[in-house]
């Protein structure tokens, strides 16, 4: 790999001459410097180069973050070579500006934690080689992560959160329904059979050729939704929620796609408009996807907390709900799963939008609580693999699936 081969002359002189580093220019790692631990995270697994130096006490000592979002925009979605190329033209520099802000070399890291699964081959590939030279350079325990387990533990940086906690992963790759029992050890109540809440949006977002909106240019296709749709009555239009019968915590989004992507084509033919041109009614479309698909990961997640309950998986009161991933910086999503949350006597939880969407901090904070729990710490990186597709935990949706529980109906109504 081009970059892989300067590191060791740019990552052993720190940033700032001061001190430290006139000490550490001496010694290959004095390892004293910083008596807490430090772990450097690195997260390449979709679009997003970001690293970030976290403590263990939580502290985010610096990060760094190049987004792909407008180069895929024009491409109309990710084209994973491309994705490839952009980690590679970026990764030093991301890595090396977050050392500088951090005012650390590597040399005073315990550990070096990086996503490798699951997620795009080509985009984890780069990390993991990365990360690996940089590990074998300068003798570091690696940590390799769980890119939703990190989705997961995020909270535990920002909030006060103890184990057992249910969290809901909505993301442009993922969605999914889990018991948090512990660090690594996760219950999987249900996924989605298809696509992705944040998949199905941007394909929303694309074919209503929001692009061209002058307010959404540069915005992902689900916070272009977002945005548009509070221009927007959700009543115009109705759109079912999937899988109305089904009494599990799965999910399904296909279906909202097409038939969204019918919804489109009528409105055209009726307002005369040419496909790749904007809708009058976009705003109208835009809120009912949005209202449907905050009523389809409510009432799952509904399911969810029930399930949890009845199996004492939860406390009876004052359970947590968690909600994460980059569809979780929604707001009307985020009011709607507060309902579920108020009627099953939970607290709802979501860390801030910047670590809900993928950064580096989240793998960081995931290397310090394995780290802390020792859990997962390599000293040999042989044969370690990146894993496109990784299923996170122990399966029971079958389990969920056969206590067939009813959902009490929610009116999902507010003013936001
Ligand atoms: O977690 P994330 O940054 O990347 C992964 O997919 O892992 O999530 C990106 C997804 C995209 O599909 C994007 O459209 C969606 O999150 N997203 C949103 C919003 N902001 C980002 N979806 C709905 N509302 C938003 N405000
Ligand atoms: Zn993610």
């Amino acid at each position: 790999m081009l970059i892989l081969s300067k590191t060791a002359g740019v990552f052993s002189r720190s940033p700032k001459r001061n001190v430290y580093g006139f000490l550490r220019s001496f010694s290959v790692c004095p390892g004293t410097l910083f008596p807490h631990k430090l772990v450097l995270g690195i997260e390449t697994s979709c679009d997003d180069t970001a690293a970030a130096v976290v403590d263990e006490a939580g502290h985010v000592l610096g990060e760094a973050m190049h987004s792909q979002t407008e180069v895929h925009l024009k491409t109309g979605g990710i084209v994973p070579p491309v994705a490839q190329q952009l980690h590679r033209e970026n990764i030093q520099r991301i890595v090396e500006e977050t050392l500088s802000a951090s005012s650390i070399s590597l040399c005073d890291l315990s550990a070096i934690a990086t996503t490798i699964k699951p997620g795009l081959a080509l985009s984890l590939g780069v990390g993991l080689s990365f990360s690996l030279q940089l590990v074998n350079q300068f003798k570091k325990p690696f940590i390799p992560i769980h890119h939703m387990e990190a989705h997961a533990l995020t909270i535990r940086l920002t909030n006060k959160v103890e184990f057992p906690f249910l969290v809901l992963l909505i993301s442009g790759g993922h969605c999914l329904l889990a018991l948090v029992r512990g660090v690594s050890d996760f219950l999987l109540l249900g996924k989605s059979l298809d696509i992705a809440p944040g998949d199905m949006l941007d394909k929303v977002a694309r074919r209503l050729s929001l692009i061209k909106h002058p307010e959404c240019s540069t915005m992902s296709g689900g916070k272009a939704i977002e945005h548009l749709a509070k221009q927007g009555n959700r009543f115009h239009f109705t759109i079912n929620p999937p899988m109305q019968n089904a009494k599990n915590c799965d999910f399904s989004f296909t279906g909202l796609q097409h038939v969204t992507d019918k919804l489109i084509k009528h409105k055209e033919k009726e307002e005369g408009v040419e496909q790749g041109q904007i809708l009058s009614s976009a705003a109208d479309i835009a809120a009912a996807v949005q209202h449907t698909t905050a009523c389809h990961l409510a009432k799952r997640t509904h399911r969810a907390i029930l399930f949890c309950k009845q199996k004492k998986l939860l406390p009876p009161t004052n359970a947590v709900l968690v909600v994460s991933g980059g569809v979780a910086s929604n707001l009307y999503i985020r009011r709607a799963l507060e309902i579920v949350a108020n009627e099953t006597q939970c607290t709802l939880l979501c860390p801030p939008p910047r670590l809900c969407t993928d950064n580096g901090i989240m793998i960081a904070w995931n290397g310090i609580e394995r780290l802390r729990a020792g859990l997962g710490i390599l000293h040999d990186v042989e044969g370690i693999r990146y894993e496109p597709k990784c299923p996170l935990g122990v399966d029971i949706s079958k389990e969920v699936a056969e206590a067939a529980i009813k959902v009490p109906q929610l009116k999902i109504q507010f003013d936001l």
